[in-house]
């Protein structure tokens, strides 16, 4: 599919840009003209995605790896793209993940970490991110930050109480960033992703045994498990001038609404 989006003389940083939906959003932004740095804890494999994304998109693609869940390398990730590309207009939160544990015998070790890897990052990356965002929009009139959120934090999952709980609280931080620096020309917006079929997921389900085909089908009126691009291709929109009046919002994608009927009404 060709470019959508105009995003040339840009600059994004895509947390979590080494696989899956992060990886599909950074290669979206370099297809669309942004220059873009990618962040993760295992530099072989963000080298890798790198490679790859410089190899079908011809874009500038930075490495910088990163462990979104202590400040300090936070604040160093987006000093080391400044250095590097001289500005910040867009940032992806997107690194996160789950841990399963039923809440009666969650240990807290895994609460705080749903909490740090979901919730702490997307506020130390923004924080850090804020002054060259601001300094940004002051140029062009406006920069974004877009936190990947998930259907969990709206509807819950069970066996997932601290992700879906991290999660929700990723949407209301999301809203008041966006009251807070909407005035500074700064937009901040969530996307929550529904069954996303990224390669990590689908060896998981091989593993688990999850059909999640059947699931899907079953569950939501698209009848079918996300493609990583489809939600890159949201996150595209909400960075994009195209969404320029829309901030503290969340958009989902997930195949539609889960809604339980009396009826068999499909035709
Ligand atoms: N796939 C789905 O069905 C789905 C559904 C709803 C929401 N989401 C959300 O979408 C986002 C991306 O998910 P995905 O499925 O694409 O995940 P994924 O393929 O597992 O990728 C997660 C990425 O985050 C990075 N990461 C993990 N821990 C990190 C840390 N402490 N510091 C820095 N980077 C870290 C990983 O790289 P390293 O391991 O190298 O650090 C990896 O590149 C997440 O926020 C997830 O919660 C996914």
């Amino acid at each position: 599919m060709g470019a959508t989006f105009d995003f040339t003389g840009k600059v994004a940083i895509v947390t979590g840009g080494g696989s899956g939906i992060g990886e599909a959003t950074a290669t979206e932004f370099l297809r669309s003209g942004a220059k873009v740095a990618i962040a993760g804890r295992k530099a072989d494999r963000l080298e890798a995605a790198a490679e790859k994304m410089r190899k079908t998109t011809g874009g500038e693609v930075f490495c910088c790896a990163t462990d979104v869940r202590v400040q300090e390398q936070c604040q160093a990730l987006i000093e080391a793209v400044v250095r590097h590309f001289g500005r910040i207009d867009i940032l992806i939160n997107n690194a996160g993940g789950a841990r399963h544990a039923a809440l009666r015998t969650a240990p807290v070790e895994s609460w705080r970490q749903d909490m740090a890897l979901n919730l702490d990052s997307a506020f130390f990356c923004s924080q850090a991110a804020y002054p060259h965002l601001k300094a940004a929009a002051a140029e062009n009139g406006q920069a974004v930050i877009v936190n990947i959120s998930s259907m969990a934090g709206n509807g819950g999952t069970t066996g997932c109480g601290g992700y879906s709980a991290a999660k929700a609280g990723l949407q209301m931080f999301t809203r008041v960033s966006a009251a807070e620096w909407g005035p500074k020309g700064v937009r901040v917006n969530a996307v929550a992703a529904g069954m996303i079929a990224t390669p990590l997921a689908k060896a998981n389900w091989a593993k688990t045994g999850f059909d999640a085909n059947a699931s899907a089908a079953a569950t939501f009126p698209l009848r079918r498990p996300g493609e990583p691009e489809e939600v890159a291709r949201a996150v595209l929109f909400m960075a994009s001038d195209a969404a320029s009046y829309i901030t503290g919002e969340t958009l989902i994608v997930g195949g539609g609404p889960t809604i339980k009927g009396m009826i068999d009404t499909d035709d």
